[in-house]
C-alpha cells in the first residue's frame, strides 16, 4: 500500500499530476483514491465532474474526495468542540466567540490527517493519492503531529 503526496508551490501542476497519476494507478489495476486536502479544491475541475466530501466513484477502481473541513470537524471534533465552547460560554465569553475560539489552530490539518488515516485503515485501497495545498500550508499539515506533541507534553503537565 502506498500513500503519494503531491505538493509544491502554487500553480505548478499538483492537482493535474495527482489526477493523472490516480487514473494511471486505477488503469494498472490498483484500487485508488485521490484526496484533495487543499481548502481551495480543484480536483473536481481536473476530472470535470462534481466530487464531494465522501469518496465518490470516478472510474473503475478510482474514487475521489475533496475534504470538507467543516464536515470533518463536526465528525471528529464535534464532541470536544461542544464541550470547549460550553466551558468558554460558562466563563462568560459570548457564545458565538466561544464557538469560534473552540476551533483550535491546526484543527483543519488534523481533520485532513485523520481522514487519510481513516482511508488507510479501511484497507479498501492500494494507493492513496493526496493533492495537497501549496508548500507552506502542507509543511504545517505534515508537521502537525510533532507540533501537537510538543504542545501536549508542555501544557498537559501544567
Ligand atoms: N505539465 C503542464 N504543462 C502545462 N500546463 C500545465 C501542466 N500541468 C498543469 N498545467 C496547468 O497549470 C495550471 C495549474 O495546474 P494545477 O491546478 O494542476 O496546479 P496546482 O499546483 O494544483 O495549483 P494550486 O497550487 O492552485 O493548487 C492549470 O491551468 C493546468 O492546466
Ligand atoms: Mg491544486
Amino acid at each position: 500500500m502506498r500513500i503519494l503526496l503531491y505538493t509544491g508551490k502554487g500553480g505548478v501542476g499538483k492537482t493535474s499530476v495527482a489526477a493523472a497519476t490516480a487514473l494511471r494507478c486505477a488503469d494498472l489495476g490498483y484500487r485508488t483514491v485521490v484526496v484533495s486536502t487543499d481548502a481551495a479544491h480543484s480536483l473536481a475541475d481536473s476530472f470535470d465532474i462534481k466530487i464531494g466530501n465522501e469518496p465518490l466513484e470516478i472510474a473503475p477502481r478510482l474514487k475521489g474526495q475533496e475534504i470538507d473541513i467543516l464536515h470533518q470537524m463536526e465528525r471528529y471534533w464535534g464532541t470536544v468542540q461542544n464541550w470547549l465552547s460550553t466551558v468558554l460560554a460558562w466563563r462568560g465569553i459570548d457564545e458565538l466567540i466561544a464557538d469560534e475560539t473552540s476551533i483550535l489552530p491546526g484543527m483543519d490539518e488534523l481533520a485532513s490527517l485523520l481522514q487519510i488515516v481513516y482511508l488507510y485503515d479501511s484497507n479498501a485501497y492500494d494507493v492513496i493519492i493526496v493533492d495537497c495545498a501549496p508548500t507552506g500550508e502542507t509543511l504545517r499539515f505534515l508537521s502537525l503531529p510533532e507540533v501537537a506533541k510538543w504542545y501536549l507534553s508542555h501544557i498537559f503537565p501544567v
